[in-house]
C-alpha cells in the first residue's frame, strides 16, 4: 500500500493514500496517540483498522445508499504536497475528487482534502467543497483510535451534561459525570462546545473540535469486538474511539462552491 512517512524533529507520522488514511502518530520519546490493529489488513479496498479513518460523506449509516462511513475511507487520494514548515512543523495534503466510481455511488461532483499538520500536536482539516450545481448534504467523521493502557483505566471529561443518542438502545439520554467503560459503549454525543479529555494511566490527551458539534464515543467490547473485522477479540481493551463529527442532527448542507471544514486537533 502507497504511504507517505514523515519524521520531524519532534513528531513521526505515517498516511495511507488509500483513505488519506493516518495510521500512525507519536510523539520523540512516547509510546504511539493512535492506536493499530496489529492484525489489520493492508489491502485495497478495506479499511485500515486503526489511526484515523474519514467517514465521508455519510457517517454510520445516516445515508441508507451508501456503505457504512461512506466511501472516502477506501478511496485513493492524491497527494498534493508536503511542506515544512520549521523544523518541528510539517504539513501533509492529500485530497480526493469525483470520479465515476464516487459518481455511480454518489451523484455529486466534490472536493475533499485533508490537510494534516505534524508537530507536537497532530491537527486534521477535511475540507468538503461542492462542486457539483446541486446543493449536498454531509455527515462525517474523523474516526480516531486512541491507543490506551487498558479500557478499565481510561475516563472521558468534557462531555457531562451533554444529551446523546445511545446508537445501542436508540434512545435519547443524558451524560451524568465522566464516562467510564464497563461494557459495550456507542454514542453520538450532540451539541459539544468544548475540548474533550481522555485521561489514561500516564497520559492525559486533549481534543478540540471545530466546525462540528457532535462527537462519537465507541469501543465495542468483547462480544461486538470478537465480530469485528481486521481486529483480534481481545483488542478491544487497547483503544477508544473518540470521532470529531457532523453526525445526525449535526449535518451539514453545501450549496454550489461552498466550502465546510471540519477540524479536530489534538494534543
Ligand atoms: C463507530 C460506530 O463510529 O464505528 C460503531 O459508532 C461502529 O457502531 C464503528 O461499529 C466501526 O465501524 P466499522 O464500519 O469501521 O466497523
Amino acid at each position: 500500500m502507497e504511504i507517505i512517512e514523515i519524521n520531524n524533529a519532534v513528531a513521526s507520522v505515517k498516511i495511507a493514500l488509500q483513505g488519506a488514511h493516518i495510521f500512525h502518530y507519536q510523539r520523540k520519546g512516547e509510546e504511539p496517540l493512535l492506536w493499530l490493529s496489529d492484525t489489520s489488513d493492508f489491502e485495497y479496498g478495506k479499511a485500515i483498522r486503526g489511526g484515523v479513518p474519514i467517514c465521508w460523506p455519510s457517517f454510520g449509516m445516516n445515508n441508507p445508499e451508501l456503505p457504512q462511513h461512506g466511501f472516502a475511507r477506501t478511496a485513493k487520494f492524491v497527494h498534493v504536497e508536503t511542506k515544512e514548515i520549521d523544523e518541528s512543523t510539517t504539513e501533509v495534503t492529500l485530497k480526493l475528487t469525483h470520479s465515476k466510481e464516487t459518481l455511480l455511488i454518489w451523484a455529486y461532483q466534490f472536493d475533499l482534502e485533508l490537510k494534516v499538520s505534524i508537530s507536537d500536536t497532530l491537527t486534521m482539516e477535511l475540507k468538503t467543497t461542492n462542486k457539483d450545481s446541486r446543493s449536498f448534504t454531509i455527515t462525517q467523521a474523523l474516526h480516531t483510535y486512541f491507543s490506551v493502557s487498558d479500557i478499565l483505566h481510561v475516563e472521558i471529561k468534557g462531555l457531562d451534561k451533554k444529551p446523546y443518542l445511545d446508537a445501542l438502545t436508540n434512545k435519547q439520554c443524558l451524560q451524568n459525570g465522566d464516562i467510564v467503560f464497563r461494557n459495550e459503549v456507542d454514542r453520538v454525543y450532540q451539541e459539544v462546545d468544548s475540548e474533550i479529555v481522555l485521561k489514561d494511566k500516564n497520559r492525559t490527551v486533549n481534543i478540540k473540535n471545530e466546525g462540528s458539534s457532535s462527537a462519537v464515543v465507541w469501543n465495542p467490547w468483547i462480544e461486538k469486538g470478537s465480530r469485528m473485522s481486521g481486529m483480534k477479540a481481545d483488542a478491544y481493551k487497547q483503544f477508544v474511539c473518540i470521532e470529531s463529527a457532523n453526525a445526525f442532527e449535526d449535518f451539514v448542507v453545501l450549496e454550489p462552491n461552498e466550502s465546510h471544514t471540519l477540524k479536530a486537533t489534538i494534543y
